[in-house]
């Protein structure tokens, strides 16, 4: 992210936090939409670079939002959903349902009905039942619908236990290897109303290097091969990383998509098997280190000997990716540049003990109520996984370039809140 400092205060684009802090509040979430973009264009050059036909979608769990939607739209990206909600959202920006495939291990009837009716270009099959639900529904419709079936590879990623997806206990995917997966194919190309398009398997996220992808690109391949299944589509999901501490690496993108078309191409030589078009998932790696939260610190408590709590005015209801997994985070102080650091924690207002931002980390021993603070690497998986618990208020949310600031979403107001009540 284009962070510098000027006379001490943190600048994104050359636009002084403090100033964006005053004039749009906190908690606030703040983009840097230069780096969304050239994210996208990373992933778009190194699937060029292969020769490979590709699709880039978008996985708009990880922030969904009308303009950050139009903005990949006009990246030239397709999106992921998985709910009726994201399709509604996606649909509201104008997105070309055309470029739009629908997740989810268990969508409902309505939600299928949307879908199909909003002209998605694929289902992404979840479970054998599913096969049955789609098809009648389209039936119903008049219609046929496209379907990827997701495979379950039986591939651990090393990541997070909780952010794995592509282990045989897994609530996502068809098992390969217990032939769950052969039969979904089965009962896709034998149903009236579903044309089979391909495969999709996502082995987690968070993922640092390609080995379980290419071990993934290559047991599909040759299963698939042994079975005399032909794909117009090979989708292999998400999960590339992204930096939130020192322990962590931004995946290589130029690097990794190398050798990963280049292990399809390789495998599917070697077996003669026709090669498909690749198609990717990114979430976290699009979004995530252009994102921020900046809060403002209240009270802090001292525990002599034991610890110290700076709370900030936001929490687990913007952020709960540390009370979920544990994941760590670097926080900087915005206001001014200091070098006599303590180790603290940061905490939200919450009414958990577990509601932590960042625990015994380095913050100068200045910091006093008023300052603020800058939470990294925040643009994925908190705004979309933002709730109203103690009746918090969402934050707003902003997009900075060289072009100015502009608000994407706003606070939300205590109307909100009891929008849906009967008084
Ligand atoms: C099927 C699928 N695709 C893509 C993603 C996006 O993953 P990430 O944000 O880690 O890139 C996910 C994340 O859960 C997923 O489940």
């Amino acid at each position: 992210m284009n962070i510098t400092r000027e006379n001490g205060v943190m600048t994104l684009h050359g636009h002084s936090l403090i100033d964006i802090k005053n004039k749009y509040g906190t908690p606030l979430f703040v983009y840097d939409e230069a780096l969304i973009r050239n994210q996208c264009r990373r992933f778009h050059t190194a699937l060029q670079q292969s020769g490979l036909n590709y699709t880039i979608s978008y996985a708009s769990k990880a922030f969904t939002s009308i303009q950050l939607f139009k903005l990949m739209q006009e990246e030239n990206m397709g999106l992921d959903v998985v709910s009726e909600g994201e399709l509604f959202t996606a649909l509201t920006a104008q997105f070309n349902p055309g470029r739009i495939h629908f997740h989810g291990n268990n969508k409902t009837k309505r939600e299928i009905q949307y879908a199909i009716e909003a002209g998605v270009e694929y289902f992404v099959i979840d479970a054998l039942d599913e096969i049955e639900r789609i098809n009648d529904i389209a039936n119903q419709q008049g219609k046929s619908v496209k379907a990827v079936l997701r495979v379950n590879p039986g591939v651990e990623a090393h990541t997070h236990e909780f952010i794995q997806t592509g282990q045989e206990d897994s609530k996502f995917g068809l098992s390969i290897n217990h032939g769950l997966a052969l039969q979904g194919i089965q009962q896709i190309i034998a149903s009236s109303n579903i044309e089979f398009h391909g495969i999709h398997f996502h082995i987690g996220s968070q993922i640092f290097e390609s080995t379980g992808t290419i071990e993934t690109i290559q047991i599909v391949i040759q299963w698939l091969k042994e079975h005399q299944i032909d794909i117009k589509v090979l989708n292999i999901g998400g999960g590339f990383s992204i930096r939130y501490t020192s322990d962590d690496i931004s995946y290589p993108i130029e690097d990794g998509i190398k050798s990963i078309t280049e292990t399809l191409i390789a495998t599917c030589e070697s077996h003669d098997y026709p090669i498909p078009e690749i198609s990717l998932e990114p979430g976290r790696s699009i979004v995530g280190e252009a994102g921020m939260t900046l809060y403002e610190v209240g009270t802090i408590k001292s525990i002599p000997g034991i610890n110290k709590y700076i709370s900030i005015d936001g929490g687990m209801s913007d952020h709960i990716r540390t009370a979920l997994y544990n994941a760590q985070y670097e926080v900087e102080l915005v206001d001014r540049e200091e070098h006599e650091l303590e180790t603290v924690t940061v905490a939200g207002k919450l009414c958990e003990s577990g509601d932590i931002i960042a625990r015994n980390i380095s913050l100068p021993q200045s910091i006093k109520s008023g300052d603020t603070l800058c939470v990294k690497s925040t643009g994925a998986y908190h705004y979309s996984m933002a709730s109203n618990y103690n009746q918090m208020l969402k934050p707003a949310v902003v997009f900075v370039s060289d072009k100015g600031v502009r608000k994407v979403i706003k606070r939300q107001s205590l109307d909100h809140l009891i929008a849906n009540e009967i008084l």
